[in-house]
């Protein structure tokens, strides 16, 4: 019988990552099958327990499960600790595994298919949820000038940035949190917008005079043109959706699932239609 996986979250019908891990597979070779799984907004750990009782090898998880897929998790791997996110989960020896394959896909996307550098960039993080918390520490790891991460509600900026330098210690990169109104006449090189502003169609109150010459835009919200990216090409900047990070974190995924690297380019080509 073929290994069984799926993407758990609420909702999930939207998903990309069962057409993504069948073109992998396909390319790889390998014997394997990817579903949705639905969970009940108050019941994703017994709905995910009964998935590895029945034999499940992985799951990845989405919104809004990634912090209880890190309470539920036996063990942490990588960047998951720091995150306290989870986003994908290896059923091993009889325990459950988290990792955190997001920042690894957001810097992957960046350097590899966008072709730029991070290394002593100015770098500007929208929001201070789960999403930020991801991809904080696999940015820090690529020695930005600066990381300022901006958000409506300040107190959460602080705490995560405080959480972080805590947990990172001394780094090469200075980090700050900041409201909105605070990055007047501030120039970034990448602006991310890890809000969920632009799920529901609306922008973070971002000012005008952000973009530095040449910046780079990214909202991690896929397969839309959103508000952030419209006003971004607007000021001039280079702006892209979220689709490769989803195809870069699912390589990483299958490959702590199943040890081969899929190759990703052909994928997004695909995806992108
Ligand atoms: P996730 O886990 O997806 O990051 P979250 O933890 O609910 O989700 O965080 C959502 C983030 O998007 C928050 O930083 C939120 O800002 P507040 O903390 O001030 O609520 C931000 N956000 C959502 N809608 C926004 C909007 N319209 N403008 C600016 N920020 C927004």
């Amino acid at each position: 019988m073929s290994d069984k996986y799926a993407v758990i979250g609420n909702p999930v019908e939207h998903s990309k990552s069962p057409q993504i891990h069948a073109e992998f597979a396909l390319q790889t070779g390998q014997d394997m099958v990817y579903e949705r799984l639905l969970a009940p907004l108050d019941a994703f750990e017994a709905t995910a327990k009964r998935f590895f009782s029945e034999g499940g090898k992985g799951l990845n998880v989405t919104v809004p499960f990634k912090h209880e897929a890190w309470d539920l998790v036996d063990l942490h791997h990588g960047d998951a600790l720091d995150a306290q996110a989870v986003n994908t989960i290896k059923s091993e020896n009889g325990k459950l595994v988290g990792y955190n394959t997001d920042g690894i896909g957001l810097i992957a996307d960046i350097k590899k298919n966008l072709g730029l550098e991070i290394t002593s960039k100015r770098v500007l993080l929208m929001g201070a949820g789960g999403a930020t918390y991801g991809v904080m520490f696999p940015l820090l790891r690529e020695n930005a000038k600066a990381l300022v991460v901006a958000n409506r509600t300040l107190e959460k900026a602080q705490s995560l940035v405080q959480s972080i330098e805590k947990s990172a210690g001394a780094t090469k990169t200075s980090l700050d949190a900041v409201p909105y109104t605070g990055l007047l006449n501030a120039k970034f090189d990448i602006v991310i917008n890890a809000t969920s502003a632009g799920l529901s169609g609306e922008m973070p109150p971002l000012p005008e005079g952000n973009f530095a010459p040449g910046a780079l835009a990214y909202d991690m919200v896929y397969g839309r043109e959103t508000p952030f990216m419209i006003f971004a090409r607007n000021e001039g900047a280079r702006a892209v959706d979220g689709l490769g990070m989803l195809v870069e974190q699912a390589a990483e995924s299958f490959f702590i699932w199943r040890g081969v690297r899929p190759q990703t380019a052909a994928v997004i080509e695909k995806l992108r239609g």
